[in-house]
C-alpha cells in the first residue's frame, strides 16, 4: 500500500455519477452481494463477497476493485468507470492488462438514504476484531462501530459552524455538512485531511475547510456551534498508530481535548466526544470524569463499558494486527501495554460519550452535570434523546419542589410498566417502568410511582394527581406530597415524563 500518493477530486462528480449509474451504492451493494455476504464484508471477510461477484456487470467490477482490492480487467473497468480520467486523478493504476485501486471507496448511506462514500487507505475500511490490513503510522481509517456511534449520539440541529477534530475519512464531517452552515475538519495527519476531501467530493457534498494540527491548535481562538471529534482515544504504551494512539500519556490526550472544549463551544453549542478513561487504583472513576468538565458547560458523561487492563490490551493488539506476528513479539507488546498500566496503577478501562453543552446557568456556575453507567442498548440515532436530556436538565435546574408540584407531566412516548414477580403471585414484587425508545432505560416505581406514572396526561398538575393517589389508598396528602418530588424528579430527569410547557 502506497502512503504517499492520493487521488485528486478534480472529476469526482463525474465518477460519483458513474458509481450511482452502476448502483454501487449501499442498497445495490445489499441487492448484489445478499444479506450473509454483506454483513460478512463488514466484518473484513471478503470470501462471501468474491463468490458474489463473479459476473461482468459493472457493479461487479467495482466491488472488485475498490472493496475486495482486486485487479480487474481493463475492459470491464472502462466499462464502469470513466477509466482515463479515474487514472489521471489517481483513483487507479493499470498495471498490464489490468486495473487496481488505489483507495477503498464503500458506499455509505447517509441518515435520509444520501448515497455517500467513504474514501479510505486500501484494507483499512474496516477495523475492529479483524485487524486493519496495514500498520503504517499514518494509515486512515474507514467507518468504524466507534464513527457510527459518535455520528448517531450527535445532536443535529441547524448550526452555522461546526468543527470535526481527527476527522480520519472525514466522515463526522459528512454528516455535520448536512446541518452546519460552515464545516471545519482538522487532523494531525495530513493524510486525512486528503482523505476527508476526496469522501466529500465524492458524495457530492460542499467541501469543509481543511486544517492540519494537533486537538485545537489548528483552530486558535475560533468558536463554535457544534464540536464533535472520535479523537484517537485508545491508552497505549506508545504512540505508534496515529489513527488511534493518542501519544499522550494514559488517558491526557482525551482529558486535554474535553478540558479545551470551553473556550472551542459558542453559548447553546454542543460538543460530542468518544472517549476511554483510566480506573485508578483507589481513585473514584466519576470524580476523574467530573474534574474535566471545562467551566461554563453542562455535561453528560456515559460509561458504556469498562474492560480490565488485559482485556484491553487484547482488544488493541488485535486491532493492529499484532495477534498475527511472531508469538515473542506479540507476548513483548502485551508486556508493555501491562507495565504501562502497572506504572500508572491503572486497574481498567472506561469507553464511553462524553456531551457538553455551554450554557448560561453553567457560566453562572449551576451546571447539570451527570455522569452515569449505561451499558445496554440504546435507541440510535441517539442525538434527539441528548438534547432532550439537556432540555430536562434545564428545566429541573429551574424547578423548586413546589414549582414541580404545581407542573404537568406526560408519560413519554412507548414507555411501558412491567410487573415482576414470581408466576402466580397475587401481587408483583415490584413494578418496572421500561423506555422502548432513547436510553431505553428501567427504572423500578412503588405503587405511588407507577399510579402517577399512569396518570399523567398532562391535564392535572402533579400536586392533584398525589392528592388523589393520596385518597386511593389511605395516606397523608401533605406527607405525600412532601416524599414524592424526588421521586418526580428522577422521573422526568430519566426521560420517563416529560414537562408541559405552560400554555400561551
Ligand atoms: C479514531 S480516528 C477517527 C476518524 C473519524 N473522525 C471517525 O470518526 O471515524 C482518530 C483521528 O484523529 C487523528 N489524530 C491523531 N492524533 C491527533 C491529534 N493530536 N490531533 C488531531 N487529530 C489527531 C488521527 O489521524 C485520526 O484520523
Amino acid at each position: 500500500m502506497s502512503t504517499t500518493s492520493l487521488p485528486v477530486p478534480d472529476r469526482s462528480p463525474r465518477l460519483r455519477e458513474a458509481l450511482l449509474a452502476a448502483a454501487f451504492t449501499a442498497d445495490g451493494l445489499l441487492d448484489l452481494l445478499g444479506a450473509p455476504a454483506y454483513a460478512a464484508l463488514a466484518r473484513s471477510e471478503t470470501v462471501p463477497a468474491l463468490r458474489a461477484t463473479r459476473g461482468d456487470a459493472p457493479l461487479d467490477t467495482l466491488v472488485r476493485l475498490f472493496l475486495l482490492q482486486q485487479p480487474v480487467p481493463y475492459e470491464r473497468a472502462a466499462a464502469a468507470l470513466p477509466l482515463a480520467e479515474c487514472a489521471e486523478d489517481g483513483w487507479v493504476t493499470r498495471v498490464g492488462d489490468e486495473v487496481r485501486a488505489t483507495v477503498d471507496v464503500r458506499p455509505y448511506s447517509g441518515p435520509e438514504g444520501q448515497d455517500w462514500y467513504i474514501v479510505s487507505d486500501l484494507g483499512c475500511a474496516v477495523g475492529g476484531a479483524g485487524g486493519i490490513g496495514s500498520r503504517e503510522e499514518g494509515v486512515v481509517l474507514g467507518v468504524g462501530g466507534a464513527s457510527t456511534t459518535l455520528a448517531g449520539i450527535t445532536v443535529r440541529t441547524p448550526v452555522a459552524s461546526a468543527l470535526d477534530v481527527g476527522t480520519g475519512s472525514g466522515i463526522q464531517a459528512l454528516h455535520a455538512s448536512q446541518h452546519a452552515s460552515r464545516v471545519t475538519a482538522t487532523d494531525l495527519n495530513p493524510r486525512a485531511l486528503d482523505f476527508t476531501r476526496l469522501t466529500l467530493a465524492l458524495s457530492g457534498v460542499a467541501p469543509a475547510e481543511l486544517r492540519q494540527g494537533s486537538l485545537y491548535e489548528p483552530v486558535g481562538t475560533e468558536t463554535y456551534d457544534l464540536i464533535v471529534s472520535n479523537p484517537p482515544f485508545v491508552i497505549s504504551p506508545g504512540a505508534r498508530l496515529t489513527y488511534r494512539d493518542g501519544g499522550m500519556g494514559g488517558d491526557d490526550l482525551c482529558r486535554t481535548l474535553v478540558q479545551q472544549t470551553g473556550d472551542r463551544l459558542n453559548e447553546g453549542g454542543y460538543a460530542h466526544f468518544l472517549a476511554n478513561w483510566q480506573h485508578v487504583e483507589g481513585e473514584d472513576w466519576q470524580s476523574r470524569l467530573s474534574a474535566w468538565v471545562p467551566f461554563g458547560c453542562d455535561a453528560w458523561i456515559v460509561q458504556r463499558e469498562v474492560q480490565d487492563v488485559t482485556q484491553y490490551a487484547e482488544l488493541w493488539l488485535r486491532d493492529s494486527g499484532d495477534h498475527r506476528t511472531d508469538s515473542a513479539e506479540y507476548a513483548a507488546r502485551y508486556d508493555a501495554w501491562l507495565d504501562e498500566f502497572e506504572a500508572r496503577k491503572t486497574k481498567g478501562v472506561g469507553f464511553g460519550w462524553i456531551t457538553l453543552r455551554k450554557s448560561a446557568a453553567a457560566a453562572a456556575g449551576n451546571p447539570s452535570v451527570v455522569i452515569e453507567e449505561w451499558p445496554h442498548a440504546v435507541e440510535q440515532p441517539l442525538g434527539p434523546a441528548v438534547e432532550a436530556h439537556f432540555a430536562r436538565q434545564d428545566y429541573l435546574r429551574e424547578q423548586d419542589d413546589a414549582a414541580l408540584l404545581a407542573g404537568h407531566f406526560t408519560l413519554a412516548a412507548e414507555v411501558v410498566q412491567e410487573q415482576v414477580g414470581l408466576p402466580g403471585a397475587e401481587d408483583p414484587e415490584h413494578v418496572v417502568l421500561r423506555q422502548h425508545r432513547g436510553m431505553r432505560r428501567a427504572t423500578k416505581v412503588d405503587a405511588v410511582g407507577a399510579g402517577f406514572a399512569g396518570v399523567c396526561d398532562g391535564t392535572l398538575p402533579a400536586g392533584r394527581i398525589l392528592d388523589a393517589i393520596a385518597q386511593l389508598m389511605n395516606e397523608d396528602p401533605v406527607l405525600l406530597r412532601d416524599r414524592t418530588p424526588q421521586a418526580i424528579r428522577l422521573l422526568v430527569e430519566e426521560g420517563f415524563l416529560e414537562p408541559v410547557p405552560p400554555a400561551g
